[in-house]
């Protein structure tokens, strides 16, 4: 167990397309800048988080599929990458974690391998965020089994606001069945443009809604092509291009949620 109150988060939305990956890059890497020492952990077999980082995800070195399918072979400590930038580390992703859950099907406690991982670990860390796939697979399960929190893009569209409700009845499920300790902890509206009505409309409803109100994050993350453009680079936007909306909107979001 951590021995310090080490925050474990989720990001997380079943829809795709709603910023999680940018999410998991920016957040951890403006934490990291704010002094947090961060670990990032890619469970999406798209491996775009790891790629985000600036690691290549097709070597050959130990990766979370490595950790969740060979029963104790592999040291967490092990599978752990630096990246470029100090206090943001990565265990990274693989195309092969997409099998991950048919050689588990068998496989005792299989919902709980990720949270083993991350016990070997977590006391040196100040907040380890992890990366989702968009569906509820074995592999989003071991994640709400690990995590303390979750944290939800939701993006400022109708589609996106309408799906929270699913978001937030799985919680509720993982809450009762696997781990009694999660909670949302925020939702981040993503892809925020001031300038079209539906975007506005959405955010209000969302800062309306008595449901989401009191775990809305007040910075929303505006719609910013900076950010695409960074991750096609392996950087994040914070050390792309401080100027930015993007690196802006990241690093006052990174306060919040230390805050
Ligand atoms: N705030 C933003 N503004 C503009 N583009 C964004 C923003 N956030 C993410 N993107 C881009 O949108 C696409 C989907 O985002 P991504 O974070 O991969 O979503 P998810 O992980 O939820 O599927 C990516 O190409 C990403 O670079
Ligand atoms: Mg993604």
């Amino acid at each position: 167990m951590a021995k310090k109150n080490t925050r474990i988060v989720a990001i997380a939305n079943e829809k795709g397309g709603v910023g999680k990956t940018a999410t998991v890059v920016n957040l951890s890497a403006a934490l990291s800048i704010e002094g947090q020492k961060v670990l990032v952990i890619d469970m999406d077999p798209q491996h775009n988080t790891t790629n985000g980082l600036g690691i290549d995800a097709t070597d050959d070195s130990i990766s979370i599929y490595d950790l969740i399918t060979n029963g104790g072979e592999y040291k967490t400590h092990d599978a752990i990458c630096q990246t470029k930038w100090e206090k943001l580390d990565l265990i990274p992703s693989h195309i092969d974690l997409s099998g991950a859950e048919i050689e588990l099907v068998d496989e005792e406690g299989r919902e709980n391998r990720l949270k083993e991982v991350i016990a070997q670990v977590a006391d040196k860390y100040d907040v380890i965020i992890m990366d989702t796939p968009p569906s509820l697979s074995l592999l989003t399960i071991n994640v709400f089994a690990a995590a303390s929190e979750v944290v939800v893009p939701c993006q400022t569209h109708p589609y996106a606001y309408k799906a929270l409700e699913d978001l937030f009845d799985t919680i509720e499920d993982i809450k009762e069945d696997i781990n009694p300790d999660i909670m949302i902890s925020g939702i981040i509206p993503t892809f925020f443009d001031q300038r079209t009505k539906i975007s506005r409309e959405i955010l209000e409803r969302l800062q309306t809604d008595d449901r989401y109100k009191d775990l809305l994050f007040d910075t929303p993350i505006r719609a910013n092509t900076t950010i695409t453009a960074s991750s096609d680079k392996g950087k994040p936007v914070v050390f792309y291009r401080k100027s930015s909306y993007g690196a802006n909107d990241y690093m006052a979001l990174a306060r919040e949620f230390i805050g």
